[in-house]
């Protein structure tokens, strides 16, 4: 392997080191206990288990945290009502509604009832809108800890040509958003996209974010180009029993690429770090207070 390793691991303990110092100064300066709300709809086994370590790491930072499990027949005026109720509730600075919904409830009605100051996904259409204008908004938590990755492995991106394979409301478009804000050239690549390997060879960043595994092998990457890898797919071993892979072939693409982020211990990990960042910013945001550096776009 040639590439460098980009470890999100690493830097997600940091980002978390850096919310928790933020969130004492917050407690012993101002009294004030940053709160994030989040909502589970039915019992999907994944999404269980990204709550459950949600809600660990909250309370890890010093932040309090809001749990409410409904039930998977939960009615839509039900769910709108308990969103009311956070959007009141002076305790709660950030609100998740853990995607997907169950299929009778409509996820854009939902999001779009959340108010937009408290939106720590950063998926109602204000904050949608606020982002692609180049305001201050909640930014996307997967696409922030991407680029923050990027920031810290390259300083600028100004001029850099940039494709993200995938055009998701989550990762894809925010991204997308996200590195023309920072000056690169971007290309969003998809199912559609004609001569895929020679879109991606002309990249000297690729963020790829479908969701299929291994799709993008090591002959497609330019050498030297940094690939940041948001997939989490799990595969069959040859031998029996599953492993975690990525978007991206890991092995040939680590023989080619500049820096690489390994799957799992990459992006993932910086997903609930921004989550948490993103928490304290809308806290400050709602107080008045100054936000933190360095932990938003
Ligand atoms: N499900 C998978 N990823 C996400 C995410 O980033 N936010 C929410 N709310 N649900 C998800």
């Amino acid at each position: 392997m040639t590439a460098q390793l980009i470890d999100g691991k690493a830097f997600a303990a940091d980002v978390r080191a850096q919310v928790a110092q933020h969130v004492k100064t917050l407690k012993d300066a101002h009294g004030i206990t940053p709160g994030l709300a989040v909502v589970l709809v039915g019992e999907d086994p994944a999404s269980q288990v990204y709550v459950r370590s949600k809600g660990k790491q909250t309370v890890e930072v010093g932040m309090n945290s809001f749990e409410h499990k409904l039930e998977a027949d939960t009615s839509e005026t039900d769910l709108l009502a308990l969103i009311d109720q956070l959007n009141s509730d002076p305790a709660v600075h950030g609100i998740l509604v853990q995607l997907p919904l169950p299929g009778h409830l409509n996820e854009d009605l939902v999001i779009n009832a959340i108010d937009p100051a408290k939106d720590v996904d950063g998926f109602h259409i204000s904050n949608v809108g606020l982002l692609g204008t180049g305001q201050k908004s909640m930014v996307p938590c997967t696409p922030l800890g991407c680029l923050m990755m990027l920031r810290a492995h390259h300083g600028s991106l100004s001029g850099m040509d940039a494709v993200v394979i995938g055009r998701s409301n989550i990762v894809g478009k925010p991204m997308a958003q996200l590195l023309l804000g920072d000056s690169c050239t971007v290309t969003i690549a998809h199912s559609r996209t004609k001569d895929l390997a020679d879109v991606v060879r002309r990249a000297d960043i690729v963020v790829a974010a479908v969701g299929r595994p291994q799709m993008v092998p090591g002959d497609w990457v330019k050498p030297g180009a940094t690939v940041i890898d948001v997939g989490i797919n799990r595969i069959e071993k040859p031998e029996g029993g599953t492993r975690l892979v990525g978007d991206v072939d890991f092995d040939s693409c680590a023989e080619v690429a500049g820096a690489i982020t390994p799957v799992p211990g990459g992006v993932g990990p910086m997903t609930i770090a921004c989550l948490l960042a993103n928490t304290l910013t809308a806290c400050c945001r709602a107080n008045g207070l100054e936000e933190p550096q360095g932990l938003t776009a």
